[in-house]
Order: C-alpha cells, then structure tokens, then sequence
C-alpha cells in the first residue's frame, strides 16, 4: 500500500466513508506559507484556490495574534471582554447602510442559519428563497438551500428555489431574476408561510459567478422591499475584499442588504463567522431566540479576526486583489483553446468556462482533466458552477503577477496535453 492508500484507508476506518477530498489521488499537505503549500515529500504547489488562507497561509501576524491571545485568555462572551468589541467596531467601520451590529459565530452555517432565522423574527413568517443551484452550509435549517443534496423526505414546502443567473446561455440584466423571485414570493404567500427571506451570495460563486452587471438586483430588491422580506447577503466567499474594487460583495453589485453573513477568510483559517446587521434586525432576533454560542467571539477568535483585517489593511491587500486579478483576466482572455467558452471574474476570484467546441454544452469531464493535470503540474484548482466546467480560481490574496504567470504557463501546458473529446 502506497503512503496514500494507508491514509486513505485510516481515515475510512475513522472518519466514516465519504469524508470529501480533492482530487483522484488527494494531496497531502503538511506545510503552508503565503500561497505556497508543500506535501509530505516535501514537493512545492502554487495555492489557487484556498480564499480560506485569505492573507496568505500561516501569516506570521496572525499566528503571533492567535498566540499571543491564547497565552493570555480564551473564555466566551458571557463575560466581559473588550476584544469582540475592539473587532466589531473595526468591521462594523466597513459597512454601510447601518449594518452595525455583529453576532459572532463559528462557521458559515451557522452564521447563515442565524440570519435566516433573524428573517423569521422580522417577519414572523418563515418562507425562504435561494438560488438553485448554491450551498450556504449545513446546518438543518440551511441544508434546505442547498442543491447539491436534496434533504431527506424532499424540501420544505416553505423553501423555493429560483434559476441561478448563467450570463453566458441566458443574458439578463436583472429583469428575469426578479420576476421568478417575485413568483416564489407569490407562490410562498399563498401557500400561508409567507415570504421572510432571501439569500443570496453577491458574486454567485458557486452558480459559477456569472458576470453580472452592477444593479443587476436591484429589480429584485424593490420586489423582496415591495413583499417586506429580509435581504440576507452571503457574503462568505466575496467578501474581505475578494473582489478587489470593495470590500464587500454587495457593494459591487451596488446593492444594501439587511444581514450580512461571513465567514471563511474572517480570521485566516481560525474558525470564526460572523452575522452583520441593522440594529431593529438584530434586536428582532434576540428579542425572539435570544442566542448564546459557546466558541463564537472568544478572545482568540476576536485576536484572529482583527489581525486578519490588520493585515488587509496594512498590505494593501484589496488593491492587489484588483490589479492582479485584472492581469489575470488579461492573460487568460489572450489563451486560445477552442474549448474556451468564457473567462470570467472579479479581483483575485476568477476562472475559465470550459464547453463543447463550437456549442454551450458544459464539458465538465474535460474539466476535471484539466483539474487533475493542474495538480500533476503542482497548482492547485478545482471547478464550480451548475455545470461544473468552470476553472475556479481563488488564490490567498497576495497573490502576485508571478504566480499568475506560472498559473496561467501551466495551465497552457495542461491545455495542450490534454485530449478534447
Ligand atoms: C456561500 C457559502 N456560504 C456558506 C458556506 C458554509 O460555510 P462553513 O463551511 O463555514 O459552514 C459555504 C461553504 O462552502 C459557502 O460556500
């Protein structure tokens, strides 16, 4: 049995089968510095695609906060402490439009699980809108918008699912998205359990992240303001900058949100989440689920937190997302490959749409050729969208023009050995 086999097989044993990996012969990784990582024989892969390690892997300022904090103290929020605060204050100073309270949790879902629910106490109803083709975590309640597993016994009756924006098959500048989000708020309505919530990511990253034009929701605003419902932005995978032109997701589609949810890039892999939002939203949920979250805003995770956001400050990390995103783009759109069908993308989050020569039909086995034989190549990628033949590219954001030479080199090579089918 090879090295790999062995831990695939100790983690079968232990972990339960179906734990996820990535790629046919997963990597094991043990090493990570800026957006380098290294495996167990010690061989060198270019990260582009962990948004996790969002200021680059093991950053010594974060490391030394975590550190420094849990040398110090890590309790929860029941007792007083002004690091929370010290971090709420500094995040809330990044929104507009009166987001300005902060509900700390520990991942994404559970983040998302309480704005929906903040949804409810707004509304006192508990119907709830997604796209069709998303995943906003895993908690019961969020399992409901997720479509790449149906929940058991079939989705709620309170739950709809809208067609997801594809830019490429179905140009629309917004007026088709709001009419079938008008249809489910109709339809929810009658059906008695009324319209609390719509949830969204900004970017649609994982519908592939269409290229949407700036206002392309706000059609679909006026009709959830119109019906009283809760705007909530899942802005777990956009935000921190991401995009490179704002700090947050919403702010480039030019939208204002009642409940903002983060996440993964929060704290540079500490598992930090965070719900913002309006004051009356915040209250509304308290008032009616109160809410206590053993780990969620301990002093580490505030120290983690904080730093992070040091970090993008002081490095200037927004603007490198947005000129080395724009390089990207540039040398991506100058490869020519007759399965090339877009290349597409916002800041340090973009990627190639990969289809049938000559037609739109997705070619996600090409895809995952082109995945495998990245990571032969040691860069590290993976795909998305409803077709999964999307490259998805969304590297540590100090991500350089270098690494984007050598991403884009490889991915040349790569094309050029692959077989088209
Ligand atoms: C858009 C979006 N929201 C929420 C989540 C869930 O976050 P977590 O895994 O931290 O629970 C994810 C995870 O992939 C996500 O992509």
């Amino acid at each position: 049995m090879t090295d790999t086999e062995a831990l695939l097989a100790r983690r079968r044993r232990l972990l339960g089968p179906n734990v996820p990996t990535f790629y046919e012969e997963p990597v094991q990784i043990v090493r990570g510095e800026g957006v380098w990582l290294w495996d167990a024989d010690g061989r060198r892969y270019l990260d582009c695609y962990n948004n996790v390690a969002h200021v680059g892997h093991c950053h010594p300022k974060v490391v030394a906060a975590i550190a420094a904090q849990a040398a110090t103290l890590n309790t929860h929020t029941r007792y007083l402490h002004d690091g929370i605060l010290d971090y709420a204050e500094r995040l809330t100073g990044k929104f507009g439009h009166d987001l300005s309270t902060v509900m700390m949790v520990c991942s994404g879902s559970e983040a998302n699980d309480v704005a929906l629910r903040m949804g409810q106490a707004m509304t006192g109803k508990t119907g709830m809108i997604a796209t069709d083709n998303t995943y906003h975590g895993n908690t019961a309640l969020v399992s409901q918008l997720s479509t790449r597993r149906p929940p058991i016994g079939g989705y709620a009756p309170n739950v709809r699912l809208v067609p997801s924006p594809d830019t490429l098959r179905a140009p629309d500048g917004g007026t088709t998205f709001a009419a079938h989000v008008a249809q489910a708020i109709a339809e929810l309505e009658a059906s008695g359990h009324g319209f609390a919530s719509l949830m969204l990511c900004p970017f649609f990253a994982n519908e592939g992240f269409p290229a949407l034009p700036k206002g392309f929701l706000d059609a679909t605003v006026e009709v959830v303001r119109r019906a009283g419902g809760i705007l909530i932005a899942d802005e777990v995978q956009p935000g921190f900058g991401r995009l490179g032109t704002h700090w947050w997701g919403h702010e480039a589609l030019g939208f204002a949100p009642d409940v903002v949810t983060i996440g993964k890039p929060m704290a540079n892999g500490h598992p930090v989440a965070a719900v913002v939002a309006r004051p009356d939203v915040m209250q509304a949920f308290r008032n009616a689920f109160g809410y206590f979250n053993t780990f969620g805003g301990n002093p580490v995770s505030c120290a983690a937190a904080l730093a992070t956001l040091e970090v993008i400050e002081a490095e200037g990390l927004v603007v490198n997302a947005r000129e080395v995103g724009a390089y990207a783009l540039e040398r991506l759109r100058a490869l020519r490959h007759p399965m090339i069908a877009d290349v597409r993308g916002a800041g340090l989050f973009f990627g190639v749409e990969f289809t049938e020569a000559g037609n739109l039909t997705p070619a996600p086995d090409f895809v995952i050729r082109l995945v495998e034989g990245m990571r032969r190549h040691g860069v590290l990628l993976n795909k998305i969208g409803r077709g999964a033949n999307t490259l998805k590219i969304r590297p540590p954001m100090p991500f350089s023009r270098e690494n984007v030479d050598l991403l884009v080199q490889t991915l040349e090579a790569v094309l050029a050995e692959t077989p088209m089918p």
